[in-house]
């Protein structure tokens, strides 16, 4: 590796996803709370999510969303160089949820390893590899966005059980070659100020699992919904805005917005102040709930594999989560 400044374009050259086969639905829900199907479409726009079996863990969604990244970029899992999972599920508090990944995908020559910014995760890990490969660290990296939340989620509580899900997205990062697409615009911030927003408050080394708090249902997820819907709405739409702004285009030049897929209030919210024409926002929450990081890898796959752009197009992806942050990225295709 030479030790002379580069700046490579990055392209995203393959997604993949995955969601495990058993489906929850509102229904079945409102088997365990009091809640009804009614209440949580017409508040939230899901259905239905998916819910992992037992003995298949964050890891493994993470390592079937990735197998399909690398078969569509046609990359070996022994040459990959990096790998980074974003989660606040992972398999284990250490070691790193990503270097079971690297295991399972036979990824030796691959360093390894977890960040953790909630649903703005996926969104993190690409802007940190977009910049590992444009400085010429790495040629190629892979990202996943993977969550187990229906073991973090108090089946007790309707006010946040009926929001999430579990799934995996990936996507191969690598330098682009002359033509070829690239990420353009990339965006992140965080206010620490409202970390008591969202939050899992138990588990770790503030508040551990005690004997004598083992019931108390702390190491689920606690959120102060209402709060957290004001905030997602102003912090996407100021993200989206700034990677448009800086990719020099204007809300009509996007072919496709994939946003973080926590409620589709949210949703239309930003679509509606940036002025996205009708029929570009990508949806899929109806089918798997909140599903955290994996939320907006999974859209990213599925929109591309229904065609939803096409090579050329400018993309935006835009997520908020728990910390609070927030992040987005406007991709040429
Ligand atoms: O992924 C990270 C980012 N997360 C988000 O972006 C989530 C943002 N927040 C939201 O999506 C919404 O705030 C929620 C979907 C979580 C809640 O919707 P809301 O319109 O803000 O409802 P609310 O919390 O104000 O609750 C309204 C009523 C309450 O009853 P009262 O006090 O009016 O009598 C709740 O107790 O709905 C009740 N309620 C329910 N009723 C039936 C809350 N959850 C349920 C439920 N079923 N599951």
């Amino acid at each position: 590796m030479s030790g002379l400044a580069t700046n490579y374009q990055v392209c995203i050259a393959g997604t993949g996803s995955y969601v495990p086969e058993k489906v929850m639905t509102n229904e079945d829900l409102a088997e365990l709370v009091q809640t009804s199907d009614e209440w949580i479409f017409s508040r939230t726009g899901i259905r239905e999510r998916r819910i992992a079996a037992e003995g298949e863990y964050t890891s493994h969604m993470a390592s079937n969303a990735a197998r399909k990244a690398l078969e569509q970029a046609g990359l070996a899992a022994e040459d990959v160089q990096l790998i980074i999972v974003a989660t606040i599920t992972p398999d284990t508090l250490t070691p790193a949820t990503a270097c079971y990944v690297q295991q399972q995908l036979g990824a030796s020559s691959a360093v390894a390893f977890d960040i953790s910014a909630a649903c703005s995760g996926f969104l993190y890990a690409m802007k940190i590899c977009k910049r590992m490969i444009s400085d010429g660290a790495f040629e190629n990296a892979l990202i996943i966005g993977a969550e187990k939340l229906s073991a973090f989620v108090n089946w007790e509580d309707r006010t946040t059980c009926v929001l999430f899900g579990d799934g995996a997205g990936a996507a191969v990062l690598r330098r682009a070659e002359k033509g070829e697409g690239a990420i353009v615009a990339t965006e992140m911030g965080t206010d620490g100020n409202l970390t008591h927003l969202l939050n899992i408050p138990g588990g770790g080394s503030a508040l551990p699992i005690t004997q004598s708090n083992v019931g108390d249902h702390l190491a689920t997820l606690a959120m102060q919904g209402k709060e957290v819907f004001k905030h997602a709405v102003t912090r996407m739409k100021q993200a989206a805005e700034k990677v448009i702004e800086r990719a020099e285009l204007k809300s009509e030049d996007i072919a496709c917005v994939i946003p973080h897929q926590a409620n589709l209030r949210i949703i239309d919210a930003i679509a509606d102040r940036l002025s996205v024409p009708e029929g570009r926002v990508f949806v899929n929450l109806d089918k798997y709930g909140n599903t955290s990081a994996a939320a907006v890898a999974i859209a990213l796959d599925e929109a591309h594999r229904s065609g939803a752009f096409k090579r050329g197009d400018h993309i935006v992806l835009v997520v908020f989560g728990a910390g609070l942050t927030w992040a987005a990225a406007c991709v040429r295709w």
